[in-house]
């Protein structure tokens, strides 16, 4: 195969989990150009259809899921909806990702708890749903958005460090329970991209403060997740597994990091 053809994902069926802005829609967007058909998902389906409907316009493949990732009777309904429309799904891209900055002093159990059973919790479920399947093919990528913060702690948001952590680990210990079955797990840990949720971040000279810790200098503009996305899923990345893609500019490199 023709190295630029090992980029390719026609025939491939790619469930993208927070695909209706930021690095979500990014990563739909790249493996619907390289020729998958790409299942969006957003907190509810019409959230997220206007996205489908654009990628459909541009000629390319795409349906749109609306489930909340905190509902576990939810998750488990919309796979069922799923397995049973597509037949399977043959790249799973773990995307969502909800934070708290409230300090371990600060923060409730409840909402400790609930910020790990969406960002962990509900990541290992839609795994264990399309787990079977990849096996019984004896193909599959999984692949999930952790973050910088799944090595290094900054003060405050101790329940999205701990669950980007714990995903970091799962996805490891992914890879060696199913490697062995033609599956590869991987993480993708971004560095700080200017998406809608970080736009108040970005300004002023607090913004332009962080930026100058990066060694690139600048912040990330979400478009440029969908490389690493893109090779995670494809057969050019046919022999990485358990591996956490750093997309940082450099910023986790260096001793300034957070
Ligand atoms: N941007 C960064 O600099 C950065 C850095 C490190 C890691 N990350 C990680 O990268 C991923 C994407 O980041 P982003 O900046 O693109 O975030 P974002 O713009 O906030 O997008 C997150 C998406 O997840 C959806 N979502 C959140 N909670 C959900 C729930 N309970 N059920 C269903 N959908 C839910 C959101 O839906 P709504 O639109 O309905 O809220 C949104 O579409 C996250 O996992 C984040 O932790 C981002």
């Amino acid at each position: 195969m023709a190295i630029l053809d090992s980029f390719r994902l026609d025939g491939q069926i790619a469930l993208v989990t927070g695909a209706a802005r930021g690095l979500g829609w990014e990563m739909a967007q790249a493996l619907a150009e390289a020729g998958a058909r790409v299942l969006l998902h957003g907190r509810t389906s019409e959230a997220v259809q206007p996205r489908a409907a654009e990628l459909v316009s541009r000629g390319l493949a795409a349906d749109s899921v609306g489930f909340d990732m905190s509902g576990t009777a939810a998750v488990e309904r919309a796979m069922d909806m799923l397995l049973a429309r597509h037949g399977r799904i043959d790249i799973l891209l773990n995307n969502v990702g909800e934070r708290d900055r409230r300090s371990v002093q600060r923060i409730e159990p409840e909402d400790f708890d609930r910020l790990v059973a969406v960002d962990l919790g509900a990541v290992y479920r839609l795994i264990k749903r399309v787990m079977p399947g990849m096996i019984e093919r004896r193909h599959g990528r999984i692949i999930s958005v952790t973050s910088i913060v799944d090595q290094h702690a900054a003060n405050g948001s101790p329940s999205y460090t701990a669950a980007k952590g714990g995903l970091a680990a799962l996805t490891r210990a992914l890879a060696a329970e199913l490697g062995r079955h033609g599956i590869t797990c991987n993480a993708i840990a971004p560095g700080f991209f200017a998406t809608e949720t970080n736009a108040t971040m970005t300004q002023g000279e607090p913004g332009a403060q962080r930026a100058r810790r990066v060694p690139l200098n600048r912040w990330a503009e979400p478009k440029e997740i969908a490389g690493a996305a893109l090779l995670l899923a494809s057969p050019a990345g046919s022999y990485i597994n358990g591996h956490t893609l750093v997309v940082d500019g450099g910023i986790s490199a260096t001793y300034d990091m957070l």
